[in-house]
């Protein structure tokens, strides 16, 4: 249980810690140092990247769909972008959004030295902006920005996903929060972020137009297929 802006938040494991160590255990080798950096610049500044474990699905799911065209909705220094970056191949590109500058300049920083860069479009802006202004259809957008705007970023994105592609978010279960709202009595007690989280997944299995499913590692990832 953890205190957050003067409510209680409550929090659930999403993956017993136990399990969560033992598949860390399997993907820790790694033939590029510069992931390793980018891990530990998270640890040090308690930044919010999605782990290897979410790295290694992401690029799966990339390479499953043969994706060439990704669109990235809060991409913080490039970590995620660099599992897509692999994955879309020397002809593909990943089209990445965040607000902070110095995000853009350590990603380059980081993508240059394993020659990934050149596959990246980097947007300093917010990214529902960047995307208006960047047209035709993705094999995937990846949504992983502030959660509050997840509905209105599902809605933008789902019509621009062409069919058989994928719209992937992270941080769907929030702690554990989502499963936990139904236990609390007061919609006060529920944060925005929460709320928003919710709606978004309710939305995406609603939709008649996507096949969906959460994988349960770490904080949870929805993967939406457009039929
Ligand atoms: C959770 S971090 C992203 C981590 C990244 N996807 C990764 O795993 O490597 C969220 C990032 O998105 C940025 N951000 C949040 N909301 C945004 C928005 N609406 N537009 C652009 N950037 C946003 C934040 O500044 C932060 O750097």
């Amino acid at each position: 249980m953890k205190q957050e802006k003067g409510r209680v938040d409550l929090t659930l494991p999403v993956v017993s810690p136990e399990i969560d160590r033992y598949m860390r255990t399997l993907v820790s080798s790694t033939d590029h140092s510069v992931l390793l950096e980018m891990e530990a610049y998270a640890q040090q500044h308690n930044f919010p990247i999605v782990n290897r474990l979410v790295g290694i699905f992401l690029e799966m799911q990339a390479k499953m769909i043969q994706a060439k065209r990704v669109f990235e909705f809060g991409s913080g220094y490039g970590y995620s972008a660099y599992w897509f970056a692999k994955a879309v191949g020397a002809e593909g590109e990943v089209i990445c959004s965040d607000m902070n500058p110095a995000n853009r300049a350590a990603a380059e920083k980081y993508l240059t030295t394993v020659d990934l860069w050149q596959r990246i479009d980097f947007k300093v802006e917010k990214a529902q902006d960047a995307f208006t202004k960047t047209e035709g259809l993705f094999d995937i957008c990846y949504n992983d920005a502030d959660k509050e705007g997840y509905p209105e970023i599902w809605q933008m994105a789902k019509n621009r996903i062409r069919p058989g592609g994928l719209y992937i978010a992270d941080n769907v279960l929030w702690s554990g929060r989502v499963a936990l709202q139904n236990d609390l009595n007061t919609a006060d007690s529920v944060s925005e972020s929460t709320k928003a989280i919710m709606q978004h997944n309710q939305m995406i299995f609603n939709d008649a137009e996507f096949d969906a499913f959460i994988n349960p590692t770490r904080d949870g990832v929805i993967v939406a297929r457009r039929k």
